[in-house]
């Protein structure tokens, strides 16, 4: 490898989807048309789509052959045996429900554990766990250590739980009124951070002690299993597989959105470790009225079959290594730039930080929101906001909530962007950042539906 200044492409391209490249001006004319809100673009007015990593993976040829071999029976499908097959031989699980996608996984399991009054704690929930959280009647408490809310303060492991913190929460609040534990693995919201084999064995030895379960919120599993193998003393010679047993031999079960790391277009998965647990037979019924029959649960034949096919793509260390390679690449050149980012670089893209890229520009005129617009405009590079934008209004008193951070995500689809891509997006950064000061203001909110609003929102400009 010593020949390469990078990690190159472990494939090479046999199909190719062309993309359109609009001018400055009719970017320009587009965006407004969208009212500055990146979701009502049209894919194909988007050169460089980052906008998230979920479902927006390339297949295999492999994956593609397996499309023909799917088996579309209704129950009982070839398809579903090989998907238990290879969920059983990863995870090493008693019972695996195959779901539409992630949050389906969350609908179906989550009631179980959680009624009102009871509470849920996480390293950090996604919106849609959270969601999912307080539609069962419960409230979700966050533990992220301390050290994930300053961008610029590298560290490994900064998805952590704070597990002292988490300790105290289930004291205050009363061990029997704690349903669920959830670790968000790698932590999404705190920029595709990775939390560590020694964190996730301290929460489960937590969790024993008061009884309650623990699940894992898997989505970027691969990723995270990666960072242990790369950051982690004593799991340097331990295969990545290894390490993916290991993390979930500390939780009960698991619900993850295969879209990512398992890297298929539409799926998830549920699933208990122990295949006698009285949960299992409640999962099934909730999901055969929402999903679906227990054998498919939402999936067609053709995407059970590509799941099991990427599972095993996904836990590939080769792969591994060029997908998390392509994020460092991308974050060195912002290091270069002098572009400050969620550091060190997590494993599904960058989150740069528009606070301290627009000093100038307070959270309720949405810093982030100002970057994702500018870099649309610049060269058709669709990200999206996560920060006081999305986060929206207090319920209560209607006003606008300060985020803990003000990131601009550049989520990277698997195996779809080349390495020029990612000089473009460099390179858009930086002459951004060059002319950040002459932007002076932000954006307001022009129409706003009253739950996750950032999907649908108008926006305006604000101007002197
Ligand atoms: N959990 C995590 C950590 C996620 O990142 C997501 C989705 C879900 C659950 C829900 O899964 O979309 O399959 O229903 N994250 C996407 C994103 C949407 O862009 O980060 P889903």
């Amino acid at each position: 490898m010593s020949a390469f200044k990078y990690i190159p492409e472990p494939f090479r391209i046999k199909s190719v989807e062309p993309l359109k490249i609009l001018t400055r001006e009719e970017r320009e004319a587009k965006i407004k048309e969208a009212h500055y809100n990146l979701f009502n673009l049209r894919s194909e007015d988007v050169y460089i789509d980052l906008l998230t990593d979920s479902g927006t993976a390339a297949m295999s040829s492999a994956q593609w052959a397996g499309v023909m071999q799917g088996d579309e029976s209704y129950a009982g499908a070839k398809s579903y045996y090989k998907l238990l097959d290879a969920c059983k031989d990863i995870f090493g699980y008693g019972y695996i429900q195959p779901v539409h996608q992630g949050r389906a996984g969350e609908k179906v399991l989550l009631p179980l554990l959680l009624e009102k009054g009871k509470f849920a704690i996480s390293n950090m929930f996604f919106d849609t766990t959270r969601a999912h959280v307080e539609l069962a009647g419960s409230r979700a408490i966050d533990c992220v250590v301390e050290i994930a809310k300053d961008p610029s303060k590298r560290a490994p492991f900064k998805g952590n739980m704070d597990v002292e913190r988490m300790e105290q929460a289930i004291l205050e609040h009363g061990a029997d009124k704690i349903g669920l534990v959830v670790m968000t693995i790698t932590n999404n919201a705190a920029g595709g951070q990775p939390v560590s084999m020694q964190n996730l064995r301290e929460v489960s030895q937590v969790c024993k002690k008061y009884g309650i379960p623990m699940s894992i919120d898997a989505a970027r599993y691969a990723e995270n299993a990666y960072f242990i193998q790369r950051d982690e003393a004593g799991y340097q010679n331990v295969p990545i597989k290894d390490i993916v047993r290991e993390m979930f031999s500390y939780a009960d079960m698991f619900t993850m959105s295969s879209k990512k790391d398992a890297i298929v277009n539409m799926g998830g998965l549920v699933g208990i470790k122990d295949p006698d647990s009285p949960l299992i037979l409640q999962l099934k019924a909730n999901c055969i009225v929402a999903e679906g029959f227990v054998t498919y649960g939402g999936l067609s034949g053709r995407e059970l079959e590509t799941l099991a096919i990427g599972l095993y793509e996904g836990v590939d260390e080769n792969y591994l290594r060029y997908r998390i390679g392509q994020a460092e690449y991308l974050a060195a050149k912002l290091d270069e730039a002098g572009i400050v980012y969620q550091a060190p670089v997590g494993g599904h893209g960058v989150f740069v930080d528009a606070a301290a890229l627009f000093p100038q520009i307070p959270y309720y005129e949405f810093p982030a929101q100002v970057l994702c617009v500018e870099l649309y405009k610049e060269a058709g590079i669709r990200t999206c906001d996560i920060g006081s934008y999305m986060l929206g209004n207090d319920p209560d008193t209607g006003k606008q909530l300060k985020a803990d951070f003000e990131f601009t995500r550049l989520a990277l689809p698997r195996r779809v962007y080349t390495q020029a891509h990612l000089d473009i997006v460099a390179d858009s950064l930086a002459a951004i950042k060059a002319r950040s000061a002459n932007i002076k203001h932000g954006y307001h909110i022009t129409w706003e539906p009253p739950i996750l609003r950032h999907f649908q929102a108008h926006l305006e400009p604000i101007s002197d």
